[in-house]
């Protein structure tokens, strides 16, 4: 079934290629400047021989563009893609590939009306273009000298003649909208390795001890590995490396993390795959993605099962064994002829001992979540204590792995530990602290008798106001002010009728203490009732790092908060004054987000009753003079929506904690496409280019590979899998260390039904 899938999947990739040899343009070889090609006309530009084609392709309800095979030869299904500009980019029905005249290719893409992908060459004195006849894509200078060529860049495809170096990455495009975890790289030892995200290597070439310079795919089929002195230290070779009637071959790497030598069959008309890096798929890491076990069936072809549901069906939920809160104690199920392996951490521990011993030593192990023993010499013990593993299973394979599941009988389908029902409150929330309840309750108490005594003393004042004139307002001693009532005539007063504008529907004013406050106007509408439950409840929170609300208006069609004012405006703001920014040095930036970390941990689970923030973001984060933080904008939902019905959620916050971190850590404007752009150079291992370039010297690599990695963490789709902002704290104080998150991803984080999709047929 899945293979199936996955075949009309892979076919209707190819299948799409939109070639319009109707009324399109051909150039022949040679684009001049200036030229464009376009979905909406269909045309293209072709190698001199014809043998490639760069145009349009369509690709799930959108378009890419990219060069395929386009030979006569090869009917037009199998002319597979073999270079796309901007790997995983998508674009809309009347988008255009150009190259203008300032001698830069630029990807224009009219669902965004933004260029999506550019060469970066304007202004390199780039004044032609061709499409070479072995398929790769140049742009020239006066003195024909390359400038650019797709072959430096390439997607996940190496053509005969391609040279791949250190800087050189494969990655196969993902089917959601982040690339794929499996990479090729060339290491700094000079061997091709395949890895897994940037910590696990699952298939490395040759032999380490002689350092090669690069690798080429030669045209007979051999893939080489070179030396300085252009001496071939590796080579492997596919079936049919001497054929000499094969006349198209390339390398891939494949979405299943395989890497393969496919080579065009004129007789059967067809893509062959003659040689495969990792023999047995089984093998490749992780290719069941989270919670699969990798099996061949009867037909010989990999295909992923679920052992932790009843019907063994591998599906995206595919669950997890149980972690350490079952109700009722667990027992341990046994899987023979299995392998088990975690995935987040892919480290275990292994201790070497008999399959009872181990079984006990998981069963006591609070935290042991699965253990695999092996024989093969000595007993070993891999005890895994994480809840995401891969495994696969094989009458050969000599290993017995248990896995802890939860006795009660609900849980005979274990369900995600963090799960909870939609729209209930979050679980930090049920966690009640009887000590911490008398102390907020009484601070409650407390609250609400100096708000009463300000209204009173408020009265007595006001009466004497006529007489006294100014200080109208000095109603309470300020050390121990809490939430003052004003009326709308105060407020025009205080501010001066509105006079200073601080933004949007926020005004400064000055109390007659000389107290500086900045007041926010609220929607009229809110119900007075409700307004003033609100206030109340939002004027009892008190934390260093949270603005603090000082007092209110709620008159017939007046509704308005008074706040504490903060001198030097926004993170936001900061990051984009070059004086301030100055000051936000890398130490700072931390310290900053450490600060609204245990704010907003303070709102989650330091109030009486759960406050989330729905808003968070550099814009709602103030800093005073001394940079100090001060969060605003907190528990605003409460005035807007019912309680406990369309409640915020603890991980709606921590995912924007998660954007705001990257946005610190990059200092870029846009915090959702920095977010993706970063997460891709983290996963390139290219962190450093991540940082903010103002930060300059001041950057901590250490810091900053943790600050990202529980940034993604955040910013993970399944909710469930985002940590608590108490965690948070812990990670960015260094207290608590921080696995390599799961890969990000818009649609499906688990990625299950791609993984399960196994790619074992010969044809790509
Ligand atoms: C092009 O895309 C737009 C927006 O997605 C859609 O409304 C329109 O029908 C599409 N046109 C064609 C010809 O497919
Ligand atoms: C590959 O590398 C060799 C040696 O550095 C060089 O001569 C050749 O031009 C390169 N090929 C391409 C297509 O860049």
């Amino acid at each position: 079934m899945h293979r199936l899938e996955s075949l009309i999947f892979s076919s209707s990739f190819q299948l799409c290629i939109s070639v319009g040899f109707l009324l399109s343009f051909v150039f022949s070889s040679e684009i001049p400047l200036g030229s464009r090609i376009s979905v909406e006309d269909s045309n293209y530009w072709a190698s001199s021989n014809g043998d490639f084609a760069i145009g349009f392709f369509s690709y799930s309800n959108q378009y890419k563009v990219g060069i395929h095979f386009n030979s006569s030869s090869i009917p037009v299904n199998k002319q597979t893609v073999i270079w796309v500009a901007g790997a995983d980019l998508t674009v809309g029905n009347k988008s255009y590939f150009q190259f203008d005249q300032s001698g830069e290719m630029v990807l224009f893409d009219s669902a965004t009306e933004l260029i999506a992908w550019r060469s970066k060459t304007s202004y390199t004195s780039v004044v032609s273009a061709v499409l070479r006849n072995d398929g790769n894509l140049v742009l020239l200078n006066k003195q024909k000298d390359v400038v650019w060529q797709s072959f430096d860049n390439p997607s996940d495809t190496l053509l005969p003649g391609q040279n791949f170096s250190i800087s050189h990455v494969l990655r196969p495009p993902s089917k959601n909208s982040v690339s794929s975890y499996y990479s090729l790289y060339m290491a700094v030892s000079g061997q091709l390795q395949l890895r897994w995200e940037t910590s696990v290597i699952y298939w490395t070439s040759g032999n380490p001890s002689q350092s090669a310079h690069r690798a080429t795919l030669n045209t007979d089929g051999v893939l080489q590995l070179i030396d300085q002195q252009l001496k071939p230290i590796w080579s492997i070779s596919g079936e049919d490396h001497n054929d000499l009637d094969v006349k198209f071959r390339f390398l891939r790497l494949d979405a299943d993390g395989n890497l393969r030598l496919y080579s065009w069959q004129n007789a059967s008309s067809s893509w062959r795959s003659v040689w495969q890096a990792v023999n047995n798929q089984c093998d490749v890491f992780a290719t069941c993605g989270l919670h699969g076990i990798c099996v061949f069936n009867e037909s010989g072809s990999a295909v992923c099962k679920c052992p932790f549901t009843p019907a063994g069906e591998y599906t995206s939920k595919c669950l997890v064994p149980s972690d350490e809160n079952c109700g009722s104690g667990s027992s341990l199920i046994t899987y023979e002829h299995t392998f088990l392996y975690g995935i987040y951490p892919p480290n275990e521990t292994i201790i070497e001992t008999s399959l009872l011993e181990c079984k006990i030593l998981c069963r006591e192990d609070r935290l042991c979540t699965a253990a695999t023993f092996i024989n093969n010499g000595s007993a070993q013990c891999r005890i895994k204590r994480t809840r995401y593993m891969s495994g696969k299973s094989d009458p050969s394979l000599d290993s017995i792995s248990v896995v802890k599941m939860c006795s009660d009988p609900i849980a005979v389908l274990p369900q995600f530990p963090k799960s909870t029902p939609k729209n209930s409150v979050p679980k930090s929330s049920q966690i009640i602290c009887i000590p911490c309840l008398v102390g907020v309750a009484a601070g409650t108490l407390g609250v609400l008798l100096v708000i009463q005594l300000a209204i009173g003393l408020y009265f007595l004042r006001r009466r004497k106001k006529h007489l006294r004139n100014k200080a109208a307002f000095t109603c309470v001693d300020p050390n121990t002010r809490g939430c003052i009532m004003l009326t709308y005539p105060e407020i025009r007063e205080l501010t001066e009728n509105f006079k200073h504008h601080i933004g949007s529907k926020v005004f400064k004013g000055v109390l007659p203490d000389n107290q500086p406050v900045a007041i926010k106007e609220l929607s009229t509408s809110i119900e007075e009732r409700k307004f003033r439950s609100a206030v109340s409840k939002i004027g009892s929170i008190y934390h260093k790092n949270l603005l603090k609300l000082d007092g209110y208006c709620c008159e017939s069609n007046h509704r308005l908060l008074v706040y504490e004012f903060v001198k030097n405006g926004s993170l936001g703001d900061c990051l984009e004054d070059p004086k301030l920014c100055k000051r936000l040095t890398w130490r700072k930036r931390i310290d900053i987000c450490l600060a609204v970390a245990r704010a907003v941990s303070y709102l989650h689970t330091g109030c009486r009753e759960f406050v989330n923030h729905g808003n968070l973001k550099c814009e709602n984060v103030l800093l005073d003079d001394d940079l100090e933080v001060k969060v605003s904008e907190f528990g605003l939902q409460i005035f807007l929506s019912e309680v406990s019905d369309t409640w915020g959620t603890a991980e709606a916050d921590v995912k924007d904690f998660g954007k705001m971190l990257v946005k610190m850590i990059s200092g870029c404007q846009d915090a959702d496409a920095a977010c993706q752009w970063a997460y891709e150079h983290w996963l390139a291992a290219q962190g450093e280019k991540i940082a903010d370039s103002r930060l300059e010297g001041s950057l901590n690599l250490d810091e900053m590979e943790r600050a990202l990695r529980i940034a993604f963490w955040c910013l993970q789709v399944d909710e469930r899998m985002r940590p608590s902002m108490g965690e948070i704290v812990k990670v960015l104080e260094g207290t608590l260390p921080v696995d390599p998150p799961p890969p990000l991803s818009a649609h499906n984080h688990f990625r299950s039904s791609s993984s399960s999709e196994m790619q074992s047929d010969s044809e790509p």
